[in-house]
């Protein structure tokens, strides 16, 4: 596939239609082997493995009147039932791209009302699960004003395709799961255009992976990612890094088979703290880790040697995701009470796990 195949032509578009209103739930995912430095048009320095969230997520509800041809777009954008300057210009910004794709955009007037599961100061990357929504809206409008059926094939390649347009990440929310997004040897259908669910079979303690968010600072981060992948471009460690990610994906695919633990968190915590490192390593530098970030990173290594199957990653931010096999959940769950709530913002963290992918609302049900 490359980059022009779903350019459209205003004349494959039935505009005879009158209301069309779309619904779709679309998660957050996490990264385990992360995408850190980018080129051309949001396209990944190196591969990345990721698993989505089933109670960290966006609904987004998006409704198309047809309207006169304006080369100006009508968009209403409502975030949490309230106009947001910053969102609208964004979502703006980013249909006015997808005009080839999605000419009808031009002949229509676009209502969207977007919300997310979590706090909007949560700390957690909305990015990925809006901007998957968005696409999911987009790809579903455009599908049912096609004049012909065909179109139709590979609905969720295309999305992703769509939603790695507005953020790298998001391209990997489509699916449930694990998902794979940019070109490694080890993952069949891999690209760097959009992800791919993980191919091979995920070994039973891996499948119903936790990810206790534990939340040590709702504040705004420093750096945008935008800024903090354009500094990739010249950081002195950028060659060994994309190296080593490709060298963790490949260890990664092998663990997530034969369900080895310890060599799974030994992956997942490089990936954190090699992401961590690289932004207080770049110039300018940033650090984003907190000294309750690393307490709690302290707690949990600990508590694995003493027999816990637990490990962590983090984000582009201070909060902490620890990750564990369902199978622990009773004794992790006391350990987070006991033990590491008492380094979060207002003891706040929340319960989440690897769901199922993005859901349509088909009659008001998701
Ligand atoms: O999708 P972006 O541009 O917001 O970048 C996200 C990068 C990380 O979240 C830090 C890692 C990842 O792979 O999700």
């Amino acid at each position: 596939m490359n980059s022009t195949a779903y350019i459209t032509d205003i004349s494959e578009y039935n505009l005879n239609f009158s209301d069309i209103t779309v619904k779709w739930n679309s998660p957050s995912n996490i990264a385990l082997v992360k995408y850190w430095g980018k080129y051309g048009t949001q396209l990944p320095r190196n591969p990345s493995i990721s698993f989505s969230l089933k109670h960290s997520f966006t609904v987004m509800e998006m409704t198309c009147k047809r309207a006169e041809f304006s080369p100006l777009l009508r968009i209403k954008y409502f975030f949490e039932g309230k106009t947001n300057n910053l969102f609208q210009q964004k979502i703006e910004k980013f249909l006015n791209q997808l005009l080839p794709i999605f000419p009808f955009l031009q002949y229509s007037e676009i209502e969207i009302e977007s919300q997310n599961s979590f706090p909007h100061s949560a700390g957690i990357a909305s990015s990925a699960s809006s901007m998957s929504a968005l696409a999911l809206c987009l790809c579903t409008v455009s599908n049912a004003l096609y004049v012909s059926e065909n179109k139709n094939d590979n609905f969720l390649q295309k999305a992703s395709y769509i939603s790695r347009l507005g953020s790298g990440s998001a391209c990997r929310s489509i699916y449930g799961g694990f998902s794979v997004w940019g070109e490694s040897d080890c993952i069949s259908g891999s690209s760097n255009e959009f992800a791919v669910p993980f191919p091979n079979n995920v070994h039973a303690d891996f499948r119903n992976l936790q990810d206790a968010i534990l939340i040590v600072s709702t504040s705004p981060k420093e750096i945008s990612s935008s800024k903090g992948h354009a500094l990739m471009e010249k950081h002195i460690f950028a060659e060994a890094r994309y190296l080593q990610a490709n060298n963790n994906l490949k260890n990664l695919v092998e663990v997530l088979q034969n369900g080895v633990f310890l060599k799974f968190a030994e992956i997942v915590e490089n990936e954190a703290f090699t992401l961590h490192s690289l932004m207080m390593t770049s110039t300018p530098s940033f650090t984003l880790l907190l000294p309750e970030t690393l307490q709690i990173i302290k707690k949990i290594q600990t508590k694995r040697k003493q027999g816990l199957p637990v490990c962590f990653t983090l984000d582009a931010g201070p909060n902490v995701h620890l990750i564990y096999p369902e199978s622990a959940k009773v004794e992790v769950v006391q350990f987070i009470e006991n033990e590491l709530l008492m380094f979060c913002e207002q003891k706040k963290w929340i319960d989440d796990f690897c769901g199922s992918g993005a859901t349509e609302f088909v009659d008001n049900q998701a």
